[in-house]
């Protein structure tokens, strides 16, 4: 059977970089408090009316093609991970798919949401799409535009300030090197603390999942249940997203830790043979955590989480694409993703560069 390698890779971050200081300015926050639980500095928000979730994943997948040395029209499937679409329906992928002008093509397009993991689970899919000969270009895409959706008040600010806005995209082609490509993926989820990191309205719910619905703001049960939208849930800010973070600190820590030792076990590698792990960009606290109690060497982390703050599904295409350019991942190295988020969902892969 074939493997699947990364044949190219991109990435895009809009211009504009936001600093600490410069939210400081809405809310009730501090550039000492952001970079001491989180390790961000500052993050980029695109440029509204101008740039979408879409334009931003155009942007890096014209990169990612170039990268791979195909022309677009030879893409044959579009797999697009995101947590911020342009619209509620359709799904960004045939949205890209219009951008990139391949619409004479009828090429098939997937939509993932599967939240900080959708990168991961995303590549699964294609791996299996790759791997059984159906496809052999897929383009996916893992691209955010948080900025639009957040709370710049003092009420979001345990939310806000952690994310950022861009997009990685990365080419997979078959290879008959059995030793290079994706070596393994692992998917999980347990929906017990489903709205414990979520953006539960627009939606039809209608406080079904919940008893109490009040820890989410939503005090008045009448707002719940009739109407997809109201008014009281835009003047109460019910629209932006809910984090219990302590909850979903500790529980990343140990998926992200189990995860990649499951990938290990699962090839019969060692934690030192990873010449890089590429954790989802959360949070600096948890890639440090793990860095220590896989007892990984410094440099074979990669971080960026710095620049660019929490980006979702975009965060490891550009972890990875930036680590690559900056050549510290090189032919033949073991790369190791892996991914904790909303759902929760949490998944790993190896990769044979
Ligand atoms: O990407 C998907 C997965 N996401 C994650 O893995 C995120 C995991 N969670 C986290 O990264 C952290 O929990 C946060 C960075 C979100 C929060 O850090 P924390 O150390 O857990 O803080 P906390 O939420 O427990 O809040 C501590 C205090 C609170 O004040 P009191 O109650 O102690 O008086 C908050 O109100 O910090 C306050 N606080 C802030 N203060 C200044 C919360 N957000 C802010 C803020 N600026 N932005």
């Amino acid at each position: 059977m074939m493997n699947t390698k990364i044949a190219g890779i991109g990435y895009y971050v809009p211009k504009r970089v936001v600093t600490n200081d410069e939210l400081a300015q809405h809310m009730d926050t501090s550039d000492e408090w952001i970079q001491e639980r989180t390790g961000i500095k500052e993050r980029r928000y695109a440029e509204k009316h101008k740039e979408t979730t879409t334009t931003m994943a155009a942007h890096a997948s014209l990169r990612a093609i170039e990268d791979a040395c195909i022309n677009k029209e030879d893409i044959d499937f579009i797999v697009f991970a995101t947590i911020s679409p342009d619209y509620y329906f359709p799904g960004c992928g045939v949205l890209l798919q219009r951008e990139l002008g391949l619409t004479d093509a009828t090429i098939g397009s997937l939509d993932v949401r599967n939240q900080c993991s959708g990168f991961i689970y995303g590549l699964s899919v294609a791996d299996k799409f790759i791997k059984t000969g159906t496809y052999k270009n897929i383009l996916l895409i893992g691209a955010e535009m948080h900025s639009m959706g957040l709370d710049f008040s003092t009420r979001g600010r345990g939310v806000s300030v952690i994310f950022g806005d861009g997009a990685g995209a990365v080419i997979l082609q078959p290879t008959e090197d059995e030793n290079k490509g994706v070596l393994t993926t692992h998917l999980h989820s347990d929906g017990t603390y489903a709205e414990e990191l979520s953006l539960i309205s627009p939606g039809c719910h209608g406080g079904y999942h919940d008893d109490d619905m009040g820890k989410y703001g939503f005090v008045d049960p009448e707002v719940l249940g009739e109407i997809l939208v109201t008014e009281t849930m835009l003047k109460d800010g019910l629209l932006y997203p809910y984090m219990n973070g302590k909850l979903v600190f500790k529980n990343a820590v140990v998926r992200f830790s189990e995860v990649i030792h499951e990938a290990l076990a699962a090839t019969g590698l060692q934690k030192e043979d990873i010449d890089m792990l590429i954790p989802h960009q959360a949070n600096l606290r948890i890639s440090q955590f793990l860095q220590k109690t896989l007892k990984l060497e410094e440099g074979k982390v990669f971080n960026n989480i710095q620049k660019y703050g929490n980006t979702t599904a975009a965060s490891i295409p550009i972890a990875l694409c930036e680590a690559h350019q900056e050549g510290k991942i090189k032919s033949g190295d073991l790369v190791c993703l892996a991914a904790f988020g909303s759902g929760f969902t949490w998944g790993s892969t190896l990769i044979r560069w």
